[in-house]
């Protein structure tokens, strides 16, 4: 990881970048990671931000912050709108839609701030999700590079929901959807042979897989947003991946092949942490405990910083850990259990010795820990990239979007884990749990990978190269 003295010493450029991240945490940690590696390489950072969600400034005391789009308490369009769960991520359609004006005055006035200093404002680099922005970008002339904060399969998968919903897989899921929400998981849909089936486009997927992203093809809501997305990333300036070319070689020469923009994949978790970035103070206090566990014997379980389990799904969790008998640290943030603010269903006595459990923890510190032996995740992409990181085997229960097609990759491409794929049964978690803590050549696979990732950061490595050229080309604007 690069040190702070390292970036101190590094010779300024006196050219400026702006960034834009979506304001939630899977997104705010890439970006402001791939920001500190960008500064660490000369450049200056503006960020520009959402109120809500805002990250901490003082802890980037070296980027210049400006705040927009939610300034006014009394805007009706964003001011009820709730602030956690997935009601939350409706201000993404609500600025999409309404904020261009704004963000191009906002532009405006950095540009022309920017000259008056002496300093060049190189590009805007938004979250692929801020689709509005690349015809601000152009109004203003200004290169707009993209970060992809997803997997490149999933965007793959994402730019053929058209292709997908004309195999009428996504008409499955008006259907089903309810039934894998609700009750346990695929149990009830076991019968159902299709959900099984490879999908002809993407072999390596089960229909299920699609139909539990949970997207429509549609104008507007979530469908909607994705085809923008994928629209306004192919006519970007530039595509930064959180991920690396060892990881998702076929996919990237696909990329490539495809969209004229230059990609650059590059693992931001190896640069620097995301902890400084976190909404949300980490509990440390379970460190003097984990620091005396045997080597590899703690599974390390955290579903991200939006999804949410019903109470009955909560419970065949706790059975699940309990039946494993293997020593756990369990994240269970705030409002993680519908309709509970935090532990009330847990049972007396739990989690006892064997399990420490938190509201929020440093993940990327925890999953270096030696005593870490698996990690259960709901397959967000930062949570898995972490995990591959750290050479950490996977547990996946995937919720919806890029998770399902994470899980998949998981256990069926890397094969350094195993999918939950039938939801919420205590028996399969205790499988599912044992058979990663003890398979060893799943863990020599994790450690494989881990090794690849390395050597590719080295000078002449696929990531190191990436870096570089992603400064060089950022340098020729
Ligand atoms: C969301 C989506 O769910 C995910 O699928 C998408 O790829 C990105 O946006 P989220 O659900 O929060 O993100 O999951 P994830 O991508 O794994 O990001 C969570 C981040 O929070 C990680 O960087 C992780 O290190 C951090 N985290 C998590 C903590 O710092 N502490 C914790 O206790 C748990």
């Amino acid at each position: 990881m690069e040190t702070q003295t390292e970036t101190t010493n590094t010779v300024r450029r006196n050219r400026r970048i702006i960034f834009f991240p979506l304001p939630y945490q899977g997104h705010i940690n890439p970006m402001l990671q791939l920001a500190n590696l960008l500064y660490s390489k000369g450049f200056s950072i503006t960020i520009l931000h959402t109120n809500f969600n805002k990250p901490k400034t003082s802890n980037y005391p070296h980027f210049t912050f400006k705040f927009i789009l939610d300034n006014d308490p009394h805007d009706g369009r964003y001011s009820n709108l709730p602030l956690h769960g997935m009601g939350a991520f409706n201000r993404v359609f609500v600025f999409n839609e309404d904020g261009a004006d704004e963000l191009r005055h906002e532009l405006e006035l950095l540009m022309l701030a920017s000259k008056e200093d002496d300093e060049h404002v190189s590009c805007l680099i938004t979250d692929a999700l801020w689709h509005f922005t690349q015809s601000v970008a152009d109004s203003l002339s200004l290169p707009r590079l993209v970060l992809r904060t997803s997997s490149l399969f999933s965007f793959l998968i994402y730019a053929s929901i058209p292709l997908l919903d004309d195999r009428g897989y996504l008409s499955l899921s008006d259907n089903t959807m309810a039934l894998i929400l609700d009750g346990l998981g695929y149990h009830d849909l076991s019968d159902n042979k299709r959900l099984e089936e490879q999908v002809e486009e993407f072999p390596m997927l089960k229909v299920k897989d699609i139909v539990k992203m949970g997207f429509k093809r549609e104008k507007d809501g979530a469908g909607g947003m994705i085809d923008n997305m994928v629209k306004q990333t192919k006519t970007s300036s530039g595509i930064i991946w959180n991920s690396f070319k060892e990881l998702e070689e076929s996919e990237l020469e696909t990329i490539r092949r495809d969209i004229p923009a230059p990609s650059f994949p590059i693992p931001f978790a190896k640069h620097f942490t995301a902890s400084s970035s976190s909404l949300l103070e980490h509990d440390r206090s379970f460190f003097p405990w984990l620091d005396q566990q045997p080597p590899k014997s703690v599974v390390y379980v955290s579903f991200g910083s939006v999804a949410q389990v019903e109470e009955k799904h909560f419970m065949e969790m706790v059975h699940g850990l309990v039946d494993s008998k293997q020593l756990f640290l369990w994240v269970v943030r705030p409002g993680f259990v519908s309709g509970s603010t935090w532990l009330e269903p847990l049972p007396d006595g739990f989690p006892g010795e064997r399990g420490r459990i938190v509201k929020w923890a440093p993940q990327q510190e925890v999953l270096g820990h030696e005593a870490i032996g698996a990690f259960w995740t709901h397959g967000g992409w930062n949570s898995t990239l972490e995990s591959v990181c750290e050479g950490v085997p996977m547990i996946c229960s995937p919720f919806w979007g890029d998770q399902p097609l994470d899980a998949r990759y998981v256990s069926d491409v890397w094969k350094v884990g195993v999918y939950l794929e039938n939801g919420w049964k205590r028996e399969e978690i205790t499988g599912a749990i044992r058979r990663v803590m003890t398979d060893e050549e799943m863990r020599e696979r994790a450690r494989v990978l881990k090794q690849k990732l390395d050597v590719s950061l080295m000078k002449g490595g696929s990531s190191y190269e990436s870096v570089e050229s992603l400064v060089a080309y950022v340098s020729s604007f």
